[in-house]
């Protein structure tokens, strides 16, 4: 039975790459009394998290709010723009790309992974040109859309959209461009309009500040036309009529009331800080992480520095150290969860979150945690990373942002 009556003092560590801790405000906004979904405040909920959530995504199209988790709005996406059988065109970038590709074959697509050698991909994430390549080679444009994590949640890569769209444009070919931007947004710069992005998904549980529960996809012109032939079978997740409740702030469905209060208090709080301010704050707080590991000297799983993640940094344990046995340790000595390596780096790495509501002082205690749990653990480290992100975190004014630096 689940035993939940203990108390343990002070807040439980959550460092995992999402879910992310969720602000005490947006908590307490959470909890205001269920109203009428069909009444008259309703409407005007869901217009102004309807408008908020277009400046995050830096789109004036419609974006699609679903009462479900990432994987929900990765299944909305290929189902309201592709047919059984079409060929679409994805790239190795880690776990998550990995997942997508699966549940585009049992959705009755035909992916195509392409992919770095060994773990290649898993540390360097999506190479444009490869792309461009392939797409070239697709004279009869059998490819009908080229599907790419933005931000890999599994390895700490931030890829470049923009590349991605550049090339597909380069080889003139007229797929679609479909982004998993769940970790990304919020965290990192995503602009869906002038990246030509087709359909963006994203989900709440990550620099959103929110619980997990609710997910995106905003919608290009072009894939709205798509949707109008696609012919894998939607019904849930067909995009045409919540868009057409969505104009006076409606949904076909019983929407998640509760969890669109907190995103109207998450974007009060995010577009009021400025999102400028967001992306610097991110890369600040990764780029003191990835001191203090060199400053331990241990290998950053993201192995191409225009690519490093500002929401998370994958940390790769020494031969023979199983990653997670360190994480439990930490989690059983700390009170700190860290995320865990997934798929093919299981047990070689794991990955400290710095997203969301983090603060200089909540990432060196994280960073603390870290390296006691390291060397309880008897992992050698080269020295303690705590001086380096210390000082960088004292000295970088805020608005500075690694890339800046
Ligand atoms: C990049 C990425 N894509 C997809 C997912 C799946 O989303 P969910 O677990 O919310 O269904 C996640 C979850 O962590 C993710 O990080």
């Amino acid at each position: 039975m689940l035993k939940l009556d203990f108390h343990l003092a002070g807040r439980h560590f959550l460092q995992i790459p999402g879910p992310s801790p969720v602000p005490d405000r947006i908590l307490r906004a959470i909890s205001y009394p269920t109203i009428d979904h069909r009444g008259p405040e309703f409407g005007e909920l869901g217009l102004k998290v309807l408008a908020g959530i277009k400046q995050i995504f830096k789109t004036q199209q419609p974006v699609v709010i679903y009462p479900a988790s990432g994987t929900g709005a990765w299944e909305a996406a290929l189902s309201n723009t592709l047919s059984p059988g079409d060929a679409v065109l994805m790239f190795e970038t880690g776990h998550f790309a990995t997942l997508w590709k699966k549940m585009a074959e049992k959705l009755g697509l035909k992916p195509e992974f392409l992919g770095l050698p060994g773990i290649e991909g898993w540390r360097r994430g999506v190479q444009p040109q490869m792309i461009e390549e392939r797409l070239r080679a697709d004279t009869q444009h059998a490819i009908k859309a080229v599907c790419v994590v933005h931000n890999e949640t599994s390895t700490g890569v931030t890829s470049d959209i923009a590349a991605v769209r550049r090339a597909i444009d380069a080889a003139g070919h007229p797929a679609l461009l479909l982004v998993d931007t769940i970790s990304g947004l919020a965290c990192a710069d995503y602009r869906h309009d002038e990246w030509g992005v087709d359909v963006s998904v994203s989900g709440s549980q990550k620099g959103l500040m929110l619980p997990p529960g609710i997910s995106f996809n905003a919608i290009s012109p072009k894939a709205m036309a798509a949707n109008q032939h696609a012919k894998l079978p939607r019904s849930f997740w067909d995009w045409t009529e919540i868009v057409e409740m969505n104009k006076s702030g409606y949904w076909p469905y019983t929407p998640n009331t509760n969890l669109l209060y907190g995103l109207s208090e998450a974007l009060d709080m995010i577009l009021g800080e400025g999102l400028d301010k967001v992306f610097a704050r991110h890369e600040r707080l990764a780029e003191a992480t990835r001191r203090a590991v060199r400053a331990w000297g241990l290998e950053i799983q993201c192995a191409d520095p225009s690519v490093y993640s500002p929401v998370l940094t994958g940390v790769m344990t020494p031969e023979g150290v199983d990653a997670d046995a360190v994480r439990k340790l930490i989690y059983e000595r700390f009170d700190m969860s860290l995320g865990t390596g997934l798929g093919k780096v299981k047990g070689r790495m794991f990955r400290i979150g710095h997203l969301g509501d983090c603060n200089d002082l909540t990432l060196l205690a994280t960073l603390a945690g870290c390296e006691m749990g390291l060397r309880l653990a008897g992992v050698p480290l080269r020295e303690s990373g705590m001086p380096a992100a210390m000082e960088w975190l004292s000295e970088a004014p805020k608005t500075l942002g690694s890339k800046a630096a």
